[in-house]
């Protein structure tokens, strides 16, 4: 046991039907004791303009504080054309702006991917990972979770049916609470 950690976690979807949101929303019912975690919608952040970076739009603001506030975060991501959805992407330039406040700075990550096809969006979160580095960010590394073939693996109420995927969700959150506890005393 030990103090709780707070886990913030978006998703890189603003589909309704996305199997990136059900993902996260499953992982809601498998956090390990002592774990709590917020789920931020991105829906209603608007493009990214640099002009702005530095009195940001009121939903972005409320991300940033969000993101400082957290022990640490589960990013979810789609794969759209090999890499991370705009969406994500966009949101991460914003939370990472201006120039000396990055929100993300020092914190510890571990992500998941959801794709209809077979790699279930590895190609995205290696992406994801090269983003991490100038973010300095600390990603978990093990397990990896690729939902592969994702419209086979939730219900049509996007319930995660998988039994597999779930062990692996709990795995990972767990070893992302331990890599959370370890960096704070650090
Ligand atoms: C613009 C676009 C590009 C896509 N590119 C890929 C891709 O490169 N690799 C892949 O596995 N799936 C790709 N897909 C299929 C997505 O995996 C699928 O649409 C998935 O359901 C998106 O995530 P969501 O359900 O969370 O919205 C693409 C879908 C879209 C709309």
């Amino acid at each position: 046991m030990g103090e709780q950690v707070n886990i913030l976690g978006f998703a890189g979807s603003l589909r309704q039907g996305s199997y990136n949101r059900a993902l996260l929303r499953a992982t809601l019912e498998l956090v390990p004791n002592s774990t709590k975690l917020e789920v931020f919608e991105l829906n209603g952040i608007p493009v990214f303009n640099g002009d702005l970076e530095s009195s940001p739009p009121e939903k972005v603001k409320e991300f940033k504080r969000k993101i400082k506030a957290a022990d640490a975060l589960l990013i979810v991501t789609p794969e759209y054309n090999y890499s991370v959805p705009g969406v994500l992407k966009n949101a991460i330039d914003w939370a990472s702006r201006p120039y000396g406040d990055n929100s993300f700075e020092g914190k510890p990550v571990a992500m998941m991917s959801a794709s209809t096809g077979m790699l279930g969006g590895a190609r995205a979160q290696y992406h994801l990972r090269q983003s991490f580095v100038f973010l300095n960010m600390y990603p978990v590394n093990r397990p990896e979770v690729f939902v592969s073939f994702a419209s086979e693996k939730f219900d049509d109420k996007g319930r995660l049916l998988d039994e597999k995927t779930k062990d692996l969700i709990r795995e990972l959150l767990s070893n992302l609470v331990a890599w959370a506890r370890r960096l704070k005393t650090a």
